[in-house]
């Protein structure tokens, strides 16, 4: 078995034991075998490997976990970001217009766009990326689009009720009968999860329980696109429901930090339903950040994610919202690194990657800096300088 030695790390993030809650360790090294970490410690004591990595005293981190992106669609929405840049507010109207476009595309141009993001987010550190569909909005174009998903991601969900397509505006029931029939028979076989935007102008509370519950018995988990434009249901839907996530959590009333408040875990510390934070959004918008202080504080679980999508947040960037947090959202630089490595983990249920300690997956980032710090203290600067996934330099 082939083994590969990543040494003269002078500053490695592990989210496991060691200094603060990134768990650092100095001067360290870490020993890679068939794709997972078989060995951390001091470089000093590095064990003999067939191949070496000299990360000539920078920074190691673990690969980004992005936990929320929409990859499958076809077309963009720049006009729409303009007007917005000059006064325009968003309200999700635009959906529509993705929707459209995205039906009339090919499988192929489907699969490159995917594939382009896929391969600049990787570019920028992200090793684990979850990929949406809920552009498609029919049975065959939601089970395409997740079919689509599934050659890149195993994190796949099925957002069937991202909104009511416009040929049942005026019979949502049926819609949602649609999505909880025949479209969620479809989209299963390719998803892992489920997903509904629980807002106004999109699904009320009551179709929102109905179609996640739907994909609970069909065996998905449960994430819920919760309190984006407003104050409302969905934070404590996803509570009642046990969902992995809750994202977005712009607007959140004491009552909703409680809930999430309320499901801390029994085996570690944080809570099991996460709240992921999703800055790009806001910035795209031009919309008040969400309070990432206020969560932290009463101990519930954050993590931040692109959201990547043409409306709303056309970023694959996790250092840009890990800049974000630090400078509009109240976290600590080490509290937004850790939300973007092992709070995306949390968020996907995924213990395997966030993480790099003996055992986890082989997943990382060498940073072009001698510190984590240096991601929110130069932001926008690609300081990603080599990302190796699953053992393997990209
Ligand atoms: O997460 N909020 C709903 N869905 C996306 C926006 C999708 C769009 O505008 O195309 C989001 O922000
Ligand atoms: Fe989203």
């Amino acid at each position: 078995m082939s083994s590969l030695l990543v040494d003269n790390i002078g500053e490695l993030v592990t989210n496991g034991v060691g200094e603060g809650p990134l768990g650092i360790r100095r001067r360290a090294a870490v020993l890679i075998e068939a794709g997972r970490m078989a060995w951390v410690g001091p470089a000093a004591y590095a064990p003999a490997a067939d191949r070496r990595i000299d990360a000539g005293g920078a920074a190691v981190l673990p690969g980004f976990v992005d936990s929320h992106a929409h990859l499958v669609f076809a077309g963009d929405r720049a006009a729409e970001f303009a007007a917005r840049m000059a006064g325009e507010r968003y309200t999700g109207g635009g959906i529509r217009t993705t929707v459209g476009a995205t039906r009339a595309a090919s499988d192929d141009d489907l699969r490159a766009t995917v594939r382009r993001l896929r391969g600049e987010a990787l570019r920028q550190g992200t090793t684990t990326m979850e990929i949406k569909s809920g552009y498609g909005l029919t049975v065959a174009d939601e089970a395409r689009s997740l079919r689509i998903a599934a050659e890149t991601s195993t994190e796949t969900t099925f957002l069937g009720a991202h909104v009511v397509p416009a040929e049942y505006a005026d019979r949502p029931d049926d819609y949602v009968g649609l999505v909880c029939g025949p479209m969620l028979a479809a989209a299963a076989p390719h998803a892992k999860w489920i997903d509904v935007f629980c807002e106004r102008g999109a699904f009320d509370v009551d179709h929102a329980r109905a179609i996640l519950a739907c994909g609970q018995a069909a065996g998905l988990g449960v994430r819920v696109h919760a309190n984006q434009l407003g104050p409302g249901p969905g934070v404590q839907l996803g509570v009642e429901l046990g969902a992995a996530s809750v994202d977005h959590c712009t607007h959140l009333s004491d009552d909703d930090v409680a809930a999430l408040a309320g499901t801390a875990s029994d085996d570690g510390p944080g809570t099991r339903t996460v709240a992921t934070l999703l800055p790009g959004a806001e910035f795209s918008t031009r919309s008040p950040y969400p309070d990432a202080r206020r969560l932290l504080d009463a101990g519930v679980t954050v993590a931040l994610a692109t959201d990547c999508n043409p409306g709303t947040s056309y970023t694959s960037s996790m250092p840009f919202c890990v800049a974000l947090a630090v400078r509009e959202m109240g976290m600590t630089p080490a509290e937004a690194v850790w939300a973007a490595t092992a709070g995306g983990a949390r968020a996907l249920r995924r213990d395997d990657v966030g993480v790099l300690t003996a055992g986890a997956r082989a997943d990382l980032v060498v940073l072009d800096a001698p510190s984590y710090l240096h991601l929110a203290y130069r932001p926008g600067v690609p300081l990603i300088r080599q990302v190796l996934l699953n053992g393997v330099p990209q």
